[in-house]
């Protein structure tokens, strides 16, 4: 996938037609250098000189390398990079920050594309000022810490050996000096290079920059662009004879708990922080912690955390309360409780009483008072741990009920796990989905739903990756926890309800795993994924992994985990076919190491599982690259890609899979959508979607699946957008983006056929805007997409006289509008067919057809 070599052949054709000057020097001076400007966030970047004096920036400030060190954002920087050039290679050690024990190192060939970054850690207390020098054939890196100097020593620049004190004169011995450049002056290191390497880098910046320049393309300035441009009239020509097998399993959803997707979203539960576990300081809400949700009646009575004597010790928190007659202990939910008149609500808690015990009753109240719904159990007394339950009714229709609980008697009681859960959840399942939710997501028609993430699943710390097995069995002994959008997973949505959704709507489950390294953003923990697993502790990491694939597939008398499933009352197998290994994970040593071990044991005891590998978080760069290299040592029969993009992006990039290598991995497209300044979901978003997907429809022969991310946000906890679908207590407000999901996935085929499209047009920014992809479905219909993001109409005749020869009429979804707009639905409607199907798309429009085809 040395796909940027190929561009760079491209570069003097496509960029700016320079041609080579017969004057140009043998060798120049190169000075690479970094600067404090934005607290030392800009990277590494490069100028040239003839002279040594008289610099050229490279790139209007380009940053060809930038820190990946730390948690996201202001983490990321880059202090006093030190560069060297050995053997043609170059290689740039720098310190991460004024505190760690660790430093960057990374190399490359070029100065376009580097490796992956490590960040090697030091026994000193931290790393100042790294400079990097070769001796007696090794490489030795020699740093500052507090007054003090140190060096470590490594001959492959991917083990570094022990931490030695060295003099401040061997630290000092380093290459750096002080130029002034355009942009002011910095510190850096000078080489003498030959002048055709820094033409190369020109024109790369020339060619990044004319990239980003289409990227940056919008609609907003269509009138501009396309000022005089008429109304167009193209043909399509299906070609019955070029056809191409397609996956069927395009379409599928990403599900993460992120904005609130999971506790107060998909899952059901109405109760807010049930098991008393919401840690103090793990949410952004300063009041968030154990007693979050939960106050008292009487404002003297206290609401008391307890741990002694727990419920599990999964779930050590529990809430204690001294009660006089009368005291109401109540829960707000998640934004209020919202209940529906007539429909019955599950109640249940664990609660034991140290006195007598006796009546508590049980009521939903709206905001002034009035009982929506009552009930009542009974706590005994003993220093046991009992569940008791109830039913209630809604009398009325509410959105922001609370739940009390108000005990008949003085005394000190507990509770835990105190829950309400509709009855009416998605296909009536217990402990399961918000109907309406999980509704539409079913209505996309997916085949597949990949879970539990997205970052949730290599967790913000080695201790926050997603572990399964806390996430199945009786709810009480699952083991919850805060999640990297920094707040609370009861793990009541977990494995075992995210496969029984996927076999309740027919799609393959796609669990991800962590791949033994924590998200490399973390901001617990030290950065990221230099802290891996340790390597001792691999080998069980693994086995869970092997123990999920038993508990989705193993029989349930004979297997282990097989008879866990069964137990927790899936006797069936689930039919697992697939496994994600990695998240968008930066691809370091520490990674590369424990992915190998994970993905080597997976296909040696499950030959028949799919491995989905990562390729790191962007279409190109050096975890792209190296992830790739990583797939195609490993066999891989899949890899994740992953890239949020302008609409600009996904207009210029139609060909992106059109270059890829056919007899390489497949691509999953795990994570993409495409993103505008104030990230809305509109019909310009959505439009470049529709049209990037017929590009990947045409190349379904090599992306076999895909979903858009993320799925679900609840209005007023949202930490991401856009997305597919939002969402409050009542209402389900699904976006644009969504109703092109779903058209994809309700139209899907298995076979491409190749059509030849007449644009007749020569300016290729009108050509790109213009999509077309033609299937067939396993029924033989014949189902035409057609996009056109120009700001004119566009009348499209397609010739179907072969491919649906007695054809008179096709059904049309047209979802047409203004580029801003964010609420549209598809229209439908039929139109006539006689050989051809003539339409015309309106301005900003995507349009399906489906024919009956020869059955
Ligand atoms: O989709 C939101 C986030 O984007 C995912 O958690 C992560 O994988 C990506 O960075």
């Amino acid at each position: 996938m040395k796909k940027l070599k190929n561009l760079l052949a491209a570069i003097v054709m496509i960029a700016c037609g320079q041609s080579v000057q017969a004057n140009e020097p043998d060798s120049v001076y190169l000075f690479a250098y970094a600067t404090e400007a934005d607290n030392n966030h800009g990277g590494l970047y490069l100028a040239w000189s003839h002279d040594g004096n008289n610099w050229n920036s490279i790139g209007r400030q380009y940053s060809f390398v930038k820190s990946d060190y730390g948690a996201w954002g202001r983490q990321k920087r880059m202090l006093d990079p030190y560069v060297l050039r050995r053997d043609g290679q170059w290689y740039c050690v720098w310190a991460v920050n004024e505190s760690d024990n660790a430093f960057a190192c990374t190399q490359t060939a070029d100065l376009m594309l580097w490796k992956p970054q490590d960040y090697p850690a030091v026994d000193a207390p931290c790393v100042q000022k790294p400079v990097l020098s070769v001796r007696n054939g090794l490489f030795v890196v020699t740093f500052a810490a507090n007054g003090k100097y140190y060096e470590v020593e490594t001959a492959d620049f991917t083990s570094f050996g022990k931490t030695k004190e060295t003099t401040a004169s061997q630290h000092a011995a380093g290459q750096t000096v002080v130029k002034r450049l355009p942009s002011g002056t910095a510190a850096g290191q000078m080489f003498r290079v030959s002048w055709s390497e820094v033409d190369d880098l020109i024109k790369f910046c020339e060619y990044k920059a004319y990239r980003s320049e289409l990227a940056a393309e919008r609609t907003e300035h269509d009138a501009q662009r396309f000022a005089g441009l008429k109304p167009l009239s193209v043909t399509v020509e299906p070609q019955s004879d070029n056809t191409r097998a397609i996956s069927d399993m395009l379409i599928g959803i990403f599900f993460e708990d992120i904005n609130y997707a999971a506790d107060g979203g998909l899952y059901a539960e109405l109760v807010q922080n049930r098991d008393f576990e919401y840690y103090p300081g793990e949410g952004r809400d300063k009041a968030w912690g154990h007693t979050y949700a939960w106050s008292l009646s009487d404002s003297l009575a206290q609401l008391r955390i307890d741990t002694v004597a727990p419920l599990h010790p999964n779930n050590p928190h529990y809430l204690s309360v001294d009660f006089d007659n009368g005291i109401a202990l109540s829960n707000s939910g998640f934004d209020g409780i919202a209940v529906a008149k007539g429909e019955t609500y599950d109640f249940s808690m664990f609660c034991r009483s140290h006195g007598k015990g006796g009546k508590i009753k049980i009521r939903l109240a709206a905001s002034d008072g009035r009982t929506v719904a009552a009930a009542s159990v009974n706590a005994s007394a003993g220093e046991k741990w009992k569940k008791v339950s109830a039913r209630l009714t809604a009398a009325e229709t509410v959105a922001d009920a609370r739940l009390e609980i108000t005990p008949q008697f003085a005394g000190t009681a507990d509770f835990d796990m105190v829950s309400l859960f509709p009855q009416n959840t998605f296909m009536k399942r217990k402990n399961g989905l918000r109907a309406d939710l999980a509704s539409v997501l079913a209505d996309l028609r997916p085949r597949f739903v990949r879970f539990p993430g997205g970052c949730v699943a290599h967790g913000n710390g080695i201790d926050n990756i997603y572990r399964w097995k806390n996430t199945i069995g009786p709810l009480e002994a699952r083991k919850p926890m805060r999640n990297i959008w920094a707040y609370h997973q009861s793990m009541g949505l977990g494995y075992a309800e995210y496969f029984q959704f996927c076999e309740d709507i027919g799609a393959e489950p796609l669990p991800v795993i962590a791949a033994g390294v924590p998200c490399q953003n973390s901001s617990v923990g030290g950065a990221g994924q230099q802290g891996g697993i340790a390597m001792c502790d691999m080998q069980a990491y693994v086995d869970d992994i092997l123990d999920l694939i038993e508990w989705a597939n193993g029989d349930a008398r004979t297997t282990e985990w097989g008879r866990v499933r069964a137990r927790n009352g899936h006797p069936e197998p689930f039919g697992l076919k697939y496994i994600g290994i990695g998240n968008e994970d930066l691809i370091s040593n520490v990674f590369a190491e424990r992915y190998t071990m994970i993905c080597k044991a997976v296909r040696e005891k499950y030959p028949d599982i799919k491995i989905v590998g990562t390729v790191g978080p962007f279409f190109e760069g050096s975890d792209y690259e190296r992830g790739w290299d990583l797939a195609d040592e490993l066999g891989l029969d899949m890899v994740d890609e992953h890239y949020y993009q302008t609409p600009g992006w996904f207009i210029y990039n139609q060909d992106f899979y059109d270059r890829y290598d056919r007899s390489k991995s497949k691509v999953y497209l795990g994570e993409y959508a495409s993103h505008l300044p104030r990230r809305p979901n509109n019909l310009e978003t959505a439009l470049s979607e529709a049209l990037y997907l017929t590009a990947v429809e045409r190349n379904a022969d090599v992306v076999t699946m895909t979903s858009y991310a993320p799925l679900l946000a609840k209005e007023n906890h949202t930490q991401w957008n856009p997305d597919l679908i939002y969402f409050n207590n009542t209402e389900v407000k699904t976006t644009v983006g969504y109703e092109v999901q779903k058209l994809y996935g309700n139209n899907s085929g298995c076979t491409y056929i190749f059509s030849h499209l007449d644009i007749p047009s020569d300016d290729f920014r009108v050509r790109c805007r213009i999509g077309c992809s033609v299937v067939r479905d396993e029924a033989g219909d014949i189902i035409v997409k057609l996009v056109n993001m120009l700001p004119v109409e566009v009348g499209a005749s397609v010739d179907l006289a072969q491919l649906a020869p007695g054809a008179t009429e096709a059904s049309v979804s047209l979802l047409a509008g203004q580029p801003a707009e964010r609420n549209l639905q598809p229209v439908q409607s039929v139109t006539p067919v006689a050989g051809t199907l003539d339409y015309t798309l309106p301005a900003y429009s995507f349009a399906v057809f489906r024919i009956p085809g020869k059955r």
